[in-house]
């Protein structure tokens, strides 16, 4: 385990806020965390800590006055092999997007459309990680947590509530339990999804469709639209796309032909956040040092030196500006940490 106080946050945050934690604490295996639950350290910081995973979904205000905790748990085991399936046990600490890799280079299917996103396994399962047609919680089969007493406890998926970019542990759970291992299910025999965008040309440009194929189309997609955070500080989407009555989508439809949507349910559909945003105007505009990008309306990025403060500041006046013409309230996606 490893401790340390006053601890510089910049390498643990993609939006490059040069911020410092009172207390960080990594540890490398379940007993250690246990270990640490029960330390009086532990017990001075309780009502003040966050869990991170690669810190590529938060926002720092400024200086954090508490503990933040990082899980270092590594393994990977196969923990059921059939002819149809693979059950992979993973660390809370393995970086996502190898896994993706692990998985691509074992022909095993199901995540290859993730491939590219920042992050960790324990926040996958937080947060249930989407993208070109497929969410993270389609391949989990049961999530390991413990709760702060040092008590372990495994979800079912079912437990786990799922949800457009949700789970329980982003609501009633939120800082009861500490994830430390994520059992995905990994299939043996592909079923591509490829329906997203022009994922299918991209993928078929190259020949017949592979686990591989689709992983570099995915990731050259990312690219062209997503700025590299170690070149421009970002979270990804900064907000959730916002699911709305249809009823209300129809009038505004009667007013902007051109609003895009997507089925929710019968009652519900998800309008693009970043079609708003651009709509608004603000697609590649500033507010001082924090900025839209220029390429994906949905990110906002720091241009170089900007504070949580002014990132916070842009992304209240977008949502305002949303709300005004379009009767829309957005949401981030991205944790704001004060
Ligand atoms: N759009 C615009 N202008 C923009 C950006 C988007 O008009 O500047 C509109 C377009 O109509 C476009 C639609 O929004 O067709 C959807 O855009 P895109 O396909 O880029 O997806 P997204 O809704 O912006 C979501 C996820 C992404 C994920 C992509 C691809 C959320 C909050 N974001 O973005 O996830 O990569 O779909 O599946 O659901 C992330 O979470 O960090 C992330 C990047």
């Amino acid at each position: 385990m490893q401790q340390y106080t006053n601890y510089p946050l910049l390498q643990h945050n993609t939006f490059q806020m040069d911020v410092r934690a009172a207390l960080y604490v990594e540890y490398n295996s379940v007993d250690e965390l246990c270990q640490f639950l029960s330390s009086t350290d532990f017990e001075h910081h309780r009502n003040r800590f966050i869990h991170i995973g690669a810190g590529s979904n938060l926002l720092f205000a400024g200086d954090y006055n508490g503990l933040v905790l990082h899980s270092a748990i590594h393994d990977l085991e196969v923990v059921e092999d059939t002819s149809e399936y693979q059950l992979l046990r993973v660390g809370s600490g393995y970086v996502w997007d190898d896994l993706v890799a692990y998985c691509v280079d074992h022909k095993l299917a199901g995540i290859e459309n993730l491939s590219a996103i920042p992050g960790e396994v324990g926040a996958s399962a937080v947060q249930n990680i989407g993208a070109y047609g497929v969410e993270v919680c389609d391949v989990i089969d049961r999530v390991e947590a413990i709760d702060l007493q040092g008590t372990p406890r495994i979800f079912t998926k079912e437990e786990c509530q799922y949800g457009y970019r949700d789970s329980i542990f982003k609501r009633e759970l939120r800082g009861k339990y500490i994830i430390t291992h994520v059992v995905y299910r990994l299939m043996k025999s592909p079923a591509f999804k490829l329906g997203y965008g022009d994922l299918r040309a991209r993928v078929e440009a190259e020949g017949d469709p592979t686990l591989d194929a689709v992983r570099k189309a995915v990731t050259a997609i990312r690219d062209s639209k997503l700025p590299n955070p170690k070149e421009l500080g970002n979270a990804g989407s900064f907000f959730t796309n916002p699911v709305i009555p249809r009823e209300q989508y129809d009038t505004l439809k009667s007013k902007f032909p051109d609003i895009p949507s997507y089925p929710i349910d019968e009652t519900h559909v998800k309008v693009p956040a970043g079609w708003l945003i651009e709509h608004v105007g603000w697609k590649g505009r500033a507010l001082g040092h924090a900025a839209v990008h220029d390429r994906q309306a949905l990110v906002l990025v720091n241009k170089g030196g900007a504070t949580g403060a002014e990132i916070m500041q842009l992304a209240h006046r977008i949502s305002q500006d949303i709300y005004a013409q379009y009767g829309i309230r957005i949401v981030p996606e991205v944790n704001y940490i004060q």
